[in-house]
């Protein structure tokens, strides 16, 4: 997969420079602010859950779908994680303390949409391109952009002295990810050459993935608190 190598390093770099990467990296903003808009990635957190689904194939029992189905593993319960985390800032306990009804009302809200789109953008491309090359390039890019987020995250939560207390944003996750990655380059990678098509297609997945991160990590720094509603009530 070192094809996409460029690609991916072109379009982490423009997404490092989102208007939410940058809100997490701000030093002029009150740290726990900065986490103020974490109840907004429910539903990509909960549903990453189907996407992975959307990538597994029990029947293929070739070398590059065993790939995908380690890493479809690692990350299959890290949604748990998001839940603790939830009961632990006061950020989380904002959704979690809301009226049922409320709180789902909110979650299906237009100002979510973009973060509901993301989940169903990505479970169709992986219901539309099905093979374990397409499977591999789709991880690959949302790995790459996962990593655009954790890098601020991660330094904010430690600025905080969160890294133990939490476990999706904290040292846990941190670890289980780093470990993953090493774990999965010690293999060796299952021969696959990509023909033309194939490479114009991965590009255009990444592409897709990118485009939709985009737009969601734009609709959670829509869903941050301004310092105006941080301040405590008179
Ligand atoms: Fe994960």
């Amino acid at each position: 997969m070192d094809f996409l190598d460029d690609i991916l390093e072109e379009r982490k770099a423009h997404l490092s420079q989102s208007m939410l990467c940058t809100f997490m990296a701000d030093a002029r903003v009150d740290p726990k602010q900065r986490l103020s808009f974490i109840p907004a990635m429910i539903f990509f957190t909960m549903g990453f859950r189907d996407i992975l689904s959307a990538l597994r194939d029990n029947s293929d029992k070739s070398a590059l779908q065993l790939t995908v189905h380690r890493h479809c593993d690692k990350d299959a319960f890290h949604w748990q994680w998001y839940l603790d985390d939830l009961e632990a800032i006061e950020h989380g306990r904002r959704l979690l303390c809301l009226p049922t009804a409320q709180a789902f009302t909110d979650v299906w809200s237009p100002l979510n949409h973009a973060t509901r789109e993301t989940v169903y953008h990505a479970i169709h491309l992986a219901k539309t391109w099905r093979t374990p090359f397409y499977r591999m390039v789709l991880i690959r890019a949302l790995e790459a952009t996962f990593s655009c987020f954790n890098e601020p995250m991660y330094t904010l939560v430690d600025q905080l002295g969160l890294a133990e207390r939490l476990h999706y944003f904290g040292r846990i996750h941190r670890h289980a990810e780093a470990s993953h990655s090493t774990t999965l380059t010690g293999l060796p990678d299952p021969v696959h050459s990509p023909t033309e098509d194939e490479h114009a297609t991965a590009s255009f997945l990444v592409h897709q993935v990118f485009d939709a991160f985009r737009r969601m990590f734009d609709c959670w720094y829509a869903a941050r608190l301004s310092s105006q509603a941080m301040r405590p009530a008179a």
